[in-house]
């Protein structure tokens, strides 16, 4: 990684990263995740110092339908604040991935990204997300046909391979270079393992080795410079950030400081957080989603906000229970005002 510098002079500890026209800084991306990375979270964790955002996976099949439901369409649309933006898709038809990638680029994708690594069975019974890892050449067919179809970078994103005994990703990646994917994301478990284990980033490291596009590492990352040593260990051209970041929307900043040659700032205090909580991050929610579908979202994440806080695992059933965003923010702030109550005295 060569020596760059920041505009405010500070030097940058790792460069950015290039994804066909796409120069993105901080190499920082949030990982796709369903149900959770729609617009309205996309476009409130980016100014953290996120470089790329990813929507929730979009089926292709879904797509293609003439009728394609609103919820669908809510799924691919974008803000314009969270660009520049990869959509997701999945599948395992090379022809209607390529008309499923053109009606997203239709609708603004920067980048179309092709799943071939969610081990739901609900996608992988019919053959899509982690399920193409067991048939390379179809793999190599899909990327081909979504390249062929729009004028913006394909990029894939996917496991080692569907099971230990058959770890095909240095293949498909390099396949999938010539098929004309212009960046590749690993998160380094295979499908069979879910979550379980550790993602061994020593494969990160081999598919650099392996291929000229810039690869993306991805998988249990949780800190700063845990974050970075993996980077620059591994020699990957950017990192993909999950889990971690749900609820922990510092943490992203913290590691765009590491990025920028800057100590890490301290999160910010357990009250402050609950108050971005739910005076930022529900009331978005609320704004876009409305009540009955933001309520049910925001349990989820209230549950990651208040971790480690005292008394979080009975405060988190309490709030389970709640279906009014007047009565979540009640419980919310009463934690804040019992947070703050030592201080004070
Ligand atoms: C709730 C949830 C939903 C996910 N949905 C997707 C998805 O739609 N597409 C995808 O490629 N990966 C998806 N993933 C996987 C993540 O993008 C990421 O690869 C994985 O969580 C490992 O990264 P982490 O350890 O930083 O969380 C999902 C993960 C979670 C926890």
């Amino acid at each position: 990684m060569g020596a760059c510098y920041t505009t405010d002079a500070m030097p940058r500890t790792v460069d950015p990263l290039v994804i066909g026209p796409h120069e993105i800084w901080p190499p920082l991306v949030l990982a796709p995740m369903s149900g959770v990375t729609n617009r309205t979270m996309r476009a409130l964790y980016r100014p953290f110092g996120l470089g790329l955002t990813v929507t929730e996976f979009v089926s292709s099949n879904a797509l293609s339908y003439a009728s394609t439901n609103r919820r669908t369409m809510e799924m691919i649309d974008q803000h314009g604040l969270e660009k520049p933006v990869a959509t997701q898709l999945w599948g395992d038809d090379p022809e209607l991935m390529a008309r499923a990638a053109r009606v997203v680029r239709e609708c603004g994708a920067d980048i179309v990204d092709i799943n071939f690594g969610c081990p739901a069975p609900k996608v992988t019974k019919s053959n899509g997300g982690s399920a193409c890892l067991r048939d390379v050449d179809r793999c190599e067919a899909i990327v081909r046909a979504v390249a062929a179809a729009v004028d913006c970078p394909v990029t894939i994103k996917m496991r080692l391979g569907w099971s230990e005994d058959a770890l095909v990703y240095l293949e498909v990646a390099k396949r999938a270079q010539d098929a004309g994917a212009r960046a590749v994301t690993l998160h380094a478990r295979t499908a069979r393992q879910f979550y379980k284990g550790e993602a061994d980033w020593a494969h990160v490291a081999r598919l650099k080795r392996a291929v000229d596009i810039p690869v993306i590492g991805n998988g249990d990352l949780a800190d700063a410079r845990v974050a970075l040593q993996r980077m620059r260990e591994s020699g990957a051209d950017g990192i993909m950030l999950g889990r971690a970041a749900l609820g922990n929307p510092w943490l992203i900043s913290q590691i765009r400081d590491a990025m920028e040659g800057r100590e890490p700032h301290a999160p910010p205090s357990a009250p402050d957080r609950l108050r971005y909580a739910i005076g930022v991050h529900f009331s978005a929610m609320v704004d876009e989603l409305g009540e009955r579908r933001a309520v049910p979202q925001m349990r989820r994440h209230l549950a990651l906000y208040l971790k480690g806080m005292p008394n979080a695992a009975i405060l988190r059933e309490r709030i389970m229970r709640l279906d009014r965003a007047a009565d979540v923010i009640s419980v919310v702030e009463t934690v804040i005002a019992a947070l703050e109550r030592p201080a004070a005295a």
